[in-house]
Protein backbone atom coordinates (compact mmCIF):
# COMPACT_ATOMS: atom_id res chain seq x y z
CA UNK A 1 0.00 0.00 0.00
CA UNK A 2 1.40 3.40 -1.04
CA UNK A 3 0.94 6.12 1.57
CA UNK A 4 1.22 9.79 -0.05
CA UNK A 5 2.70 12.43 2.75
CA UNK A 6 1.13 15.55 1.43
CA UNK A 7 1.49 19.43 2.90
CA UNK A 8 5.18 19.17 4.13
CA UNK A 9 6.38 22.60 4.88
CA UNK A 10 9.95 22.00 4.96
CA UNK A 11 11.00 18.61 3.95
CA UNK A 12 15.11 17.80 5.12
CA UNK A 13 16.19 15.26 2.99
CA UNK A 14 19.64 14.70 3.15
CA UNK A 15 20.31 13.73 -0.43
CA UNK A 16 22.59 16.12 -2.13
CA UNK A 17 20.06 15.76 -5.21
CA UNK A 18 16.79 16.56 -3.55
CA UNK A 19 18.25 19.06 -0.65
CA UNK A 20 15.63 20.62 1.46
CA UNK A 21 12.94 21.19 -0.47
CA UNK A 22 9.71 23.39 0.61
CA UNK A 23 5.72 22.19 -0.20
CA UNK A 24 6.75 19.03 -0.86
CA UNK A 25 5.34 15.39 -0.56
CA UNK A 26 6.99 11.99 0.31
CA UNK A 27 5.22 8.40 -0.89
CA UNK A 28 6.04 5.18 1.44
CA UNK A 29 5.48 1.97 -0.20
CA UNK A 30 6.00 -0.68 2.16
CA UNK A 31 9.01 -0.23 4.33
CA UNK A 32 10.57 1.77 1.90
CA UNK A 33 10.41 5.87 0.51
CA UNK A 34 8.89 5.67 -3.31
CA UNK A 35 8.84 8.89 -4.01
CA UNK A 36 9.85 12.30 -2.45
CA UNK A 37 9.84 15.81 -4.20
CA UNK A 38 7.35 19.20 -4.89
CA UNK A 39 3.93 18.58 -3.74
CA UNK A 40 2.24 19.69 -7.19
CA UNK A 41 4.28 17.10 -8.69
CA UNK A 42 3.29 13.71 -6.04
CA UNK A 43 2.06 10.87 -7.78
CA UNK A 44 -1.26 8.84 -6.81
CA UNK A 45 -1.61 6.71 -3.51
CA UNK A 46 -3.87 4.51 -1.71
CA UNK A 47 -3.51 7.10 1.76
CA UNK A 48 -3.40 10.22 1.64
CA UNK A 49 -1.97 12.00 5.17
CA UNK A 50 -1.53 15.83 5.33
CA UNK A 51 0.46 17.06 7.44
CA UNK A 52 -0.26 21.00 7.15
CA UNK A 53 2.65 22.95 6.48
CA UNK A 54 4.95 21.16 9.38
CA UNK A 55 8.51 20.55 8.53
CA UNK A 56 9.69 16.63 8.04
CA UNK A 57 12.71 15.11 8.40
CA UNK A 58 14.76 11.67 8.73
CA UNK A 59 14.55 9.93 12.19
CA UNK A 60 17.57 10.28 14.19
CA UNK A 61 20.21 7.75 13.99
CA UNK A 62 21.45 7.28 17.28
CA UNK A 63 24.66 5.63 17.23
CA UNK A 64 25.58 5.28 20.61
CA UNK A 65 23.64 4.05 23.20
CA UNK A 66 24.60 1.76 26.49
CA UNK A 67 21.09 0.23 26.80
CA UNK A 68 21.29 -3.59 27.90
CA UNK A 69 21.60 -2.81 31.35
CA UNK A 70 19.82 -2.86 35.16
CA UNK A 71 20.31 -0.61 38.71
CA UNK A 72 20.18 2.52 38.64
CA UNK A 73 23.24 5.21 39.49
CA UNK A 74 21.04 8.59 40.71
CA UNK A 75 23.20 8.69 43.73
CA UNK A 76 26.44 9.02 41.61
CA UNK A 77 24.76 11.22 39.67
CA UNK A 78 23.95 13.66 42.97
CA UNK A 79 27.36 13.29 44.22
CA UNK A 80 28.71 14.13 40.82
CA UNK A 81 26.75 17.54 41.03
CA UNK A 82 28.01 18.11 44.42
CA UNK A 83 31.22 18.46 42.86
CA UNK A 84 32.65 14.49 42.57
CA UNK A 85 34.34 13.68 39.20
CA UNK A 86 32.96 11.36 36.92
CA UNK A 87 35.37 8.00 36.73
CA UNK A 88 34.91 4.79 34.54
CA UNK A 89 35.16 2.84 37.86
CA UNK A 90 31.04 4.21 38.17
CA UNK A 91 30.91 0.97 35.63
CA UNK A 92 31.00 -1.70 38.07
CA UNK A 93 27.80 -0.59 40.06
CA UNK A 94 25.59 -1.23 36.50
CA UNK A 95 27.60 -4.65 36.14
CA UNK A 96 26.72 -6.01 39.60
CA UNK A 97 23.23 -4.71 38.98
CA UNK A 98 23.18 -6.31 35.05
CA UNK A 99 24.60 -9.21 36.02
CA UNK A 100 22.03 -9.81 39.03
CA UNK A 101 18.99 -9.45 36.42
CA UNK A 102 16.93 -11.62 34.41
CA UNK A 103 17.05 -12.01 30.66
CA UNK A 104 13.58 -10.46 31.02
CA UNK A 105 13.96 -7.75 32.77
CA UNK A 106 17.24 -6.76 30.45
CA UNK A 107 14.94 -6.98 28.11
CA UNK A 108 12.18 -5.13 28.82
CA UNK A 109 14.62 -2.13 30.03
CA UNK A 110 16.03 -2.27 26.75
CA UNK A 111 12.34 -2.43 25.35
CA UNK A 112 11.40 0.38 27.00
CA UNK A 113 14.18 2.77 26.24
CA UNK A 114 13.87 1.85 22.72
CA UNK A 115 10.46 2.84 22.79
CA UNK A 116 10.92 6.05 24.74
CA UNK A 117 13.77 7.07 21.91
CA UNK A 118 11.61 6.24 19.07
CA UNK A 119 8.73 8.61 20.28
CA UNK A 120 11.00 11.66 20.24
CA UNK A 121 11.93 10.57 16.81
CA UNK A 122 15.20 7.63 16.82
CA UNK A 123 14.35 5.68 14.26
CA UNK A 124 17.82 3.76 14.09
CA UNK A 125 19.63 2.78 16.86
CA UNK A 126 22.93 1.30 17.94
CA UNK A 127 23.52 -0.43 21.25
CA UNK A 128 26.88 -2.00 23.42
CA UNK A 129 26.98 -4.49 25.74
CA UNK A 130 29.84 -3.81 28.23
CA UNK A 131 27.97 -4.12 31.56
CA UNK A 132 28.41 -8.05 31.56
CA UNK A 133 31.81 -8.13 31.52
CA UNK A 134 32.57 -11.89 31.52
CA UNK A 135 32.20 -14.36 28.53
CA UNK A 136 28.27 -15.39 29.89
CA UNK A 137 27.03 -11.91 30.79
CA UNK A 138 28.44 -10.45 27.35
CA UNK A 139 26.93 -13.03 25.06
CA UNK A 140 23.76 -12.26 26.67
CA UNK A 141 23.73 -9.26 26.37
CA UNK A 142 24.65 -9.40 22.59
CA UNK A 143 21.72 -11.70 22.20
CA UNK A 144 19.11 -9.32 23.94
CA UNK A 145 20.65 -6.85 22.13
CA UNK A 146 20.33 -8.28 18.78
CA UNK A 147 16.47 -8.92 19.38
CA UNK A 148 15.36 -5.25 19.85
CA UNK A 149 18.31 -2.77 18.19
CA UNK A 150 19.09 -1.68 14.67
CA UNK A 151 23.14 -2.42 15.50
CA UNK A 152 24.99 -4.03 18.00
CA UNK A 153 28.28 -3.55 19.41
CA UNK A 154 30.93 -5.64 21.22
CA UNK A 155 32.42 -3.45 24.37
CA UNK A 156 33.61 -6.17 26.58
CA UNK A 157 36.78 -3.66 26.82
CA UNK A 158 34.68 -1.71 28.52
CA UNK A 159 36.19 -1.70 32.27
CA UNK A 160 38.41 -4.41 33.89
CA UNK A 161 35.96 -5.85 36.00
CA UNK A 162 36.95 -5.78 39.94
CA UNK A 163 38.92 -8.07 40.96
CA UNK A 164 40.34 -9.14 37.77
CA UNK A 165 44.05 -8.93 36.47
CA UNK A 166 44.13 -6.36 33.56
CA UNK A 167 46.53 -8.77 30.99
CA UNK A 168 44.12 -11.80 31.79
CA UNK A 169 41.11 -10.18 31.08
CA UNK A 170 42.63 -8.82 28.06
CA UNK A 171 43.77 -12.28 27.01
CA UNK A 172 39.80 -13.27 27.60
CA UNK A 173 38.23 -10.35 25.86
CA UNK A 174 40.64 -11.09 22.97
CA UNK A 175 39.81 -15.20 22.81
CA UNK A 176 36.95 -16.72 24.48
CA UNK A 177 34.55 -13.64 24.58
CA UNK A 178 35.44 -12.03 21.10
CA UNK A 179 34.78 -16.30 19.58
CA UNK A 180 31.76 -16.81 21.86
CA UNK A 181 30.04 -12.98 21.17
CA UNK A 182 31.03 -12.36 17.52
CA UNK A 183 28.00 -14.44 15.90
CA UNK A 184 25.66 -11.80 17.39
CA UNK A 185 27.30 -8.37 16.61
CA UNK A 186 28.91 -6.20 13.65
CA UNK A 187 30.16 -3.96 15.88
CA UNK A 188 33.37 -3.94 18.29
CA UNK A 189 34.46 -1.15 20.64
CA UNK A 190 37.33 -0.15 23.41
CA UNK A 191 37.25 1.92 26.11
CA UNK A 192 40.53 3.64 25.78
CA UNK A 193 40.83 5.86 29.05
CA UNK A 194 42.62 6.21 32.12
CA UNK A 195 41.17 3.85 34.54
CA UNK A 196 39.85 1.85 31.62
CA UNK A 197 42.24 0.41 28.50
CA UNK A 198 45.20 1.57 27.78
CA UNK A 199 46.88 1.85 23.98
CA UNK A 200 48.38 -1.44 23.64
CA UNK A 201 45.22 -3.16 25.40
CA UNK A 202 42.77 -1.16 22.98
CA UNK A 203 44.63 -2.30 19.78
CA UNK A 204 45.50 -5.80 21.25
CA UNK A 205 41.19 -5.89 21.29
CA UNK A 206 40.46 -3.96 17.96
CA UNK A 207 42.72 -5.92 15.95
CA UNK A 208 41.39 -9.58 17.68
CA UNK A 209 37.79 -8.09 16.97
CA UNK A 210 39.38 -6.79 13.52
CA UNK A 211 40.50 -10.40 12.53
CA UNK A 212 37.25 -11.87 13.31
CA UNK A 213 35.47 -9.40 10.60
CA UNK A 214 33.98 -7.03 13.18
CA UNK A 215 33.96 -2.92 12.37
CA UNK A 216 35.75 -1.13 14.80
CA UNK A 217 34.36 1.57 16.62
CA UNK A 218 36.60 3.49 20.35
CA UNK A 219 35.43 5.70 22.88
CA UNK A 220 38.34 7.66 23.41
CA UNK A 221 39.48 11.18 24.58
CA UNK A 222 36.28 11.38 26.68
CA UNK A 223 38.26 12.14 30.27
CA UNK A 224 41.44 13.74 29.05
CA UNK A 225 43.40 13.71 25.95
CA UNK A 226 44.87 10.21 24.81
CA UNK A 227 45.51 7.99 22.52
CA UNK A 228 41.76 6.90 21.42
CA UNK A 229 41.59 8.98 18.52
CA UNK A 230 45.08 8.50 17.12
CA UNK A 231 43.93 4.46 17.48
CA UNK A 232 40.91 5.02 15.89
CA UNK A 233 42.04 6.81 12.99
CA UNK A 234 45.23 4.33 12.38
CA UNK A 235 42.95 1.25 12.59
CA UNK A 236 40.27 2.42 10.32
CA UNK A 237 37.44 2.67 13.08
CA UNK A 238 34.09 3.81 11.62
CA UNK A 239 34.03 5.91 14.25
CA UNK A 240 35.70 7.46 17.24
CA UNK A 241 33.21 8.47 20.24
CA UNK A 242 33.78 11.73 22.47
CA UNK A 243 36.17 13.56 21.13
CA UNK A 244 35.82 15.84 24.58
CA UNK A 245 39.77 16.82 24.20
CA UNK A 246 41.52 16.98 21.20
CA UNK A 247 44.42 17.84 19.99
CA UNK A 248 45.83 19.31 16.95
CA UNK A 249 47.40 16.34 15.96
CA UNK A 250 43.87 14.61 16.42
CA UNK A 251 41.75 17.04 14.69
CA UNK A 252 43.71 17.12 11.42
CA UNK A 253 43.74 13.01 11.10
CA UNK A 254 40.27 13.12 12.09
CA UNK A 255 39.58 15.27 9.18
CA UNK A 256 42.65 13.41 7.37
CA UNK A 257 40.61 10.06 7.52
CA UNK A 258 37.25 7.98 7.31
CA UNK A 259 36.85 8.03 10.93
CA UNK A 260 33.62 9.53 12.10
CA UNK A 261 33.87 12.00 14.92
CA UNK A 262 30.78 11.10 17.31
CA UNK A 263 30.21 13.70 19.57
CA UNK A 264 27.95 12.87 22.64
CA UNK A 265 26.92 16.74 24.48
CA UNK A 266 24.29 14.99 26.85
CA UNK A 267 27.22 13.06 28.53
CA UNK A 268 29.92 16.24 28.52
CA UNK A 269 27.04 17.87 30.15
CA UNK A 270 26.32 15.66 32.77
CA UNK A 271 29.61 14.74 33.95
CA UNK A 272 30.48 18.35 33.71
CA UNK A 273 33.36 17.95 31.14
CA UNK A 274 33.75 20.62 28.38
CA UNK A 275 31.62 19.86 25.60
CA UNK A 276 33.47 18.40 22.56
CA UNK A 277 34.61 21.34 19.65
CA UNK A 278 32.71 20.13 17.42
CA UNK A 279 33.67 23.67 15.59
CA UNK A 280 37.41 22.61 15.02
CA UNK A 281 36.23 19.40 14.05
CA UNK A 282 33.73 20.52 11.55
CA UNK A 283 36.04 23.65 10.14
CA UNK A 284 39.29 21.42 9.44
CA UNK A 285 36.88 18.94 7.44
CA UNK A 286 35.91 15.80 9.36
CA UNK A 287 32.91 14.22 9.82
CA UNK A 288 30.85 14.79 12.85
CA UNK A 289 28.01 12.48 14.10
CA UNK A 290 25.59 13.15 17.44
CA UNK A 291 24.58 10.72 19.45
CA UNK A 292 22.95 10.60 22.84
CA UNK A 293 25.20 7.91 24.67
CA UNK A 294 22.21 6.76 26.57
CA UNK A 295 23.21 4.96 29.31
CA UNK A 296 22.72 5.16 33.36
CA UNK A 297 26.22 6.70 34.54
CA UNK A 298 27.02 9.37 32.36
CA UNK A 299 24.26 10.36 29.91
CA UNK A 300 20.84 9.26 31.30
CA UNK A 301 18.99 10.80 28.09
CA UNK A 302 17.14 9.43 25.35
CA UNK A 303 16.54 12.72 23.24
CA UNK A 304 18.69 13.26 20.56
CA UNK A 305 16.24 16.51 19.72
CA UNK A 306 18.24 17.68 23.27
CA UNK A 307 21.75 16.75 21.22
CA UNK A 308 20.92 18.87 18.61
CA UNK A 309 19.41 21.73 20.36
CA UNK A 310 22.62 21.61 22.69
CA UNK A 311 25.18 20.93 19.43
CA UNK A 312 23.39 24.54 17.87
CA UNK A 313 23.14 26.98 21.14
CA UNK A 314 26.18 25.65 22.76
CA UNK A 315 28.76 23.97 20.40
CA UNK A 316 28.41 26.58 18.17
CA UNK A 317 27.06 23.80 14.84
CA UNK A 318 24.37 25.32 12.77
CA UNK A 319 20.84 24.14 12.45
CA UNK A 320 21.39 22.06 9.57
CA UNK A 321 25.14 20.70 10.77
CA UNK A 322 23.40 19.25 13.95
CA UNK A 323 20.35 17.97 11.96
CA UNK A 324 22.70 15.89 9.38
CA UNK A 325 25.08 15.10 12.26
CA UNK A 326 21.91 13.29 14.27
CA UNK A 327 21.11 12.02 11.07
CA UNK A 328 23.10 11.03 8.11
CA UNK A 329 26.33 11.94 10.34
CA UNK A 330 24.66 8.91 13.21
CA UNK A 331 24.11 6.86 9.45
CA UNK A 332 27.73 7.40 7.84
CA UNK A 333 29.29 6.10 12.02
CA UNK A 334 27.21 3.09 11.80
CA UNK A 335 28.33 2.85 7.67
CA UNK A 336 25.22 2.43 6.58
CA UNK A 337 23.20 4.91 3.53
CA UNK A 338 19.56 3.66 3.90
CA UNK A 339 19.02 5.52 7.00
CA UNK A 340 19.26 9.32 7.90
CA UNK A 341 18.04 10.06 4.41
CA UNK A 342 15.01 10.55 2.19
CA UNK A 343 15.52 9.28 -1.06
CA UNK A 344 14.15 6.89 -3.00
CA UNK A 345 14.91 3.32 -1.72
CA UNK A 346 16.07 4.02 1.49
CA UNK A 347 14.18 2.78 5.10
CA UNK A 348 10.83 4.85 5.14
CA UNK A 349 12.02 6.51 8.71
CA UNK A 350 10.69 10.15 8.91
CA UNK A 351 9.72 12.83 11.68
CA UNK A 352 7.10 15.10 11.52
CA UNK A 353 7.54 18.66 13.82
CA UNK A 354 5.10 20.58 15.45
CA UNK A 355 6.72 23.43 13.70
CA UNK A 356 7.48 24.67 10.14
CA UNK A 357 10.97 24.35 10.36
CA UNK A 358 13.92 22.25 11.68
CA UNK A 359 15.29 25.57 13.03
CA UNK A 360 12.86 24.93 15.87
CA UNK A 361 14.47 22.43 17.08
CA UNK A 362 16.93 25.09 18.62
CA UNK A 363 14.86 28.08 18.51
CA UNK A 364 12.37 26.10 21.19
CA UNK A 365 14.54 24.41 23.73
CA UNK A 366 12.92 21.60 25.09
CA UNK A 367 9.80 21.39 23.42
CA UNK A 368 9.06 18.10 22.86
CA UNK A 369 8.45 19.32 18.41
CA UNK A 370 8.49 15.85 17.19
CA UNK A 371 5.02 14.78 17.08
CA UNK A 372 4.75 11.94 14.21
CA UNK A 373 7.11 9.30 13.51
CA UNK A 374 7.37 6.19 10.73
CA UNK A 375 10.11 3.40 11.07
CA UNK A 376 10.40 1.31 8.53
CA UNK A 377 6.78 2.38 6.86
CA UNK A 378 4.74 1.92 9.94
CA UNK A 379 3.81 4.81 12.22
CA UNK A 380 4.38 4.68 14.81
CA UNK A 381 3.29 7.98 16.60
CA UNK A 382 0.79 10.51 15.02
CA UNK A 383 0.02 13.37 16.82
CA UNK A 384 -0.18 16.28 14.08
CA UNK A 385 -4.19 16.41 14.26
CA UNK A 386 -5.45 19.14 12.21
CA UNK A 387 -4.38 22.71 13.21
CA UNK A 388 -6.97 24.78 14.49
O1 LIG B 1 30.24 6.25 26.94
N1 LIG B 1 32.83 5.82 28.38
C1 LIG B 1 32.47 4.73 28.66
N2 LIG B 1 31.23 4.28 28.71
C2 LIG B 1 30.07 5.09 28.93
C3 LIG B 1 29.83 5.28 30.38
C4 LIG B 1 29.11 4.18 30.98
C5 LIG B 1 28.84 4.31 32.42
O2 LIG B 1 29.33 5.21 33.14
O3 LIG B 1 28.09 3.44 32.85
C6 LIG B 1 30.16 6.37 28.16
O4 LIG B 1 30.12 7.47 28.70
Amino acid sequence: MAVLITGIGELTTNDPELGKLRDAAVVIEGEEIAWAGAAADAPDADERIDVEGRAVLPGWVDSHTHLVFAGDRTAEFEARMAGKAYSAGGIAVTVEATRSASDEQLAANLRRHVDEAAKQGTTCLETKTGYGLNVEDEVRSARIAAGVADEVTFLGAHLVPPGADAESYVDLVCGDMLDAVAPLVRWADVFCETGAFDEAQSGRVLKAARERGLGLRVHGNQLGEGPGVRLAVELGAASVDHCTYLSEADVEALAASDTVATLLPACDLSTRQPLAPARRLLDAGATVALASNANPGSSYTTSMAFCVTTAVLQMRMTIDEAVWSATAGGARALRRDDVGVIRVGARADLQVLEAPSVTHLAYRPGVPLTVGVWRRGELLTSGFGSKR
